[in-house]
């Protein structure tokens, strides 16, 4: 079977084609044609060597995300049957509870091979039925930025209906968080480097509440308080890091809740802010099975379509990386396996 690997991580120009045996499903474990994978902003960092911890295996399989169908299962083998249409979970091991050191162990795409290839063995326990209206590639946007949006916006502290949710970007979690908290009956506020894209969103029917370019308005927290008659927000998807954090302390309300889980940007915060306001801190990393599964719920009952901005052929896979890269995108990147 054709698959990419990188020998080694130091650039996008790692990530080479390569033919691997296909793979045969074990006992409790079933083989998955790969038809789609989406890029998510830890590929980049993985490929260039600048995710944290230790460094990838030579040889790993990239990407967490992909969707496919069920080919064969092994022995013992009930929870999912041939033709099923599913995704891999971001944590193979994470399937419902509080997160644990050792789901990191099983992190597709990091800790163990991931998904650019056109056929893996899964454990049946590590894989999602997909919601029947989606195709492969917007399936395949799900499990690493869809969870992640799920689990920031319902997970702790279940999003209300007429709350307020702030949006940073208009990256691959941002984009699942506005469509999200859309279906939830919220108003969001959404900000962006560029006005095109806050265009491109509107145009895509996704109905952000406010828009805020961040470069024009540089005190954009102001601006957030402006809108919501200084009450500040009640939830903020925070993808920025440690950069965007003061400011998206500033921008929340008392007793608010912000979700940490983007490292886009470097600085420093000042705890007190969160202090004075009440407002919980919560880190997020994606999220188990049961998340993922709840969030399907979410998708199929309201239609939701993820947003996708490029579509490329697998053996586009590096001009894929390079797209993220560029960062010119709305939503996802997509890669398609014929
Ligand atoms: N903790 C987790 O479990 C988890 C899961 C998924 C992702 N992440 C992290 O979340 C971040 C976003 O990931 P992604 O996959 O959604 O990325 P992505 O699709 O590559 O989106 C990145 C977008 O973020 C926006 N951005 C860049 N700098 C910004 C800034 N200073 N302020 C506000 N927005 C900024 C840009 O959009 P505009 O040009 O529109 O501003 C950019 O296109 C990354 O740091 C990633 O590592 C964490």
């Amino acid at each position: 079977m054709k698959c990419y690997h990188l020998p080694r991580a130091t650039g996008i120009d790692d990530l080479v084609p390569t033919e691997r045996d296909r793979p045969e499903p074990g006992p409790g474990q079933i083989l998955v044609r790969m038809r789609a994978c989406s890029l998510n902003y830890r590929d980049l960092m993985v490929a260039t060597g600048r995710y944290g911890g230790p460094p990838p295996a030579p040889g790993l399989v990239p990407l967490s995300d992909g969707a496919g169908e069920v080919e064969a299962v092994g022995e013992g083998v009930s929870r999912v049957a041939v033709g099923d249409r599913v995704a891999g979970t971001f944590f193979a091991a994470w399937q419902d509870g509080p997160p644990l050191p050792e789901h990191h162990k099983h992190a597709l795409g990091g800790s163990v091979d991931g998904v650019l290839a056109e056929y893996r063995v899964f454990d049946a326990e590590a894989v999602v039925r997909v919601p029947p209206h989606l195709g492969f590639e917007e399936a395949a946007t799900l499990p690493c930025a869809g969870v992640t949006a799920w689990n920031a916006l319902f997970a702790a502290t279940p999003l209300l209906a007429g709350q307020v949710v702030l949006t940073l970007g208009t990256g691959g979690v941002s984009m699942f968080a506005v469509q999200f908290a859309r279906a939830a009956g919220a108003r969001v506020i959404a900000t962006s480097s560029s006005d095109a894209k806050l265009e491109r969103l509107q145009a895509l029917g996704v109905e952000a509440a406010d828009c805020i370019n961040y470069r024009s308005h540089p005190d954009w927290e102001r601006e957030v308080w402006r809108l919501t008659d200084k009450q500040g927000v009640d939830h903020v998807v925070e993808v920025g890091g440690a950069g965007t954090l003061p400011r998206s302390v500033a921008a929340t309300r008392s007793g608010g809740m912000v979700s940490l889980i983007g490292v886009l940007t470097s600085g420093q915060i000042d705890p007190t802010a969160l202090l004075f306001r009440s407002a919980t801190l919560r880190g997020v990393y994606v999220g188990s099975r049961a998340m993922f599964e709840a969030m399907n719920r979410l998708v199929d009952v309201n239609r939701i379509r993820p947003v996708i901005d490029r579509v490329f052929p697998f053996a586009e896979a590096r001009e894929a990386y390079r797209a993220l890269q560029q960062a010119d995108h709305v939503g996802k990147i997509v890669i398609r396996i014929d």
